[in-house]
């Protein structure tokens, strides 16, 4: 899925962001959420709209942007599935169940399938370690998983 809306657009609805909360103490993270909730993701030009309006390098507002990985550089899809891939999940099979829904879906950590239903992310702990193997959907978590309940949770993306 990509952006439909030329440099100038988000370069103003950035800009708008920004002013709405340059006055806060420490404003990057803030402003990179809200821009994120504006566009789907931080687009490459609001990065440069935030380093100039907050008179910092572009390398270091980037350097923010990657280094938490829920700022997308592209619109998630219609979906977002979040397999955890930490110990307590390994532990309980979590790799294999996620070998199989890569499999299935046809693509990768961090991808959207070709039709946008779905994007496929890691994560690093629920906070279900009890209920290993755990995911979690559109938000919602899911734990205890099987090759059948996440079957069941891949199908579920698609109505
Ligand atoms: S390790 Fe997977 S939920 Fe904690």
């Amino acid at each position: 899925m990509s952006l439909q809306l030329s440099s100038r657009q988000v370069a103003e609805r950035t800009q708008a962001v920004v002013e709405d909360l340059a006055q806060l103490e420490g404003p990057l993270l803030p402003i990179l959420h809200e821009v994120q909730k504006e566009f789907g993701c931080v687009p490459e030009e609001a990065l440069r709209t935030i380093a100039e309006a907050l008179n910092l390098s572009r390398a270091e507002v980037h350097g923010v942007a990657s280094f938490y990985h829920d700022f997308r550089k592209e619109p998630a899809g219609r979906h977002v599935l979040k397999i955890c891939r930490a110990e307590a999940c390994q532990s309980m099979g979590g790799d294999a169940l996620a070998d199989g829904v890569r499999s299935a879906l046809g693509i990768d950590w961090h991808e959207t399938t070709p039709d946008g239903r779905v994007t496929l992310e890691p994560v690093y702990c629920l906070g279900l370690c009890s209920c290993a193997p755990a995911a979690m959907l559109d938000g919602e978590l899911h734990g205890r998983l099987d090759e059948t309940a996440i079957r069941e949770l891949v199908k579920e993306t698609g109505r």
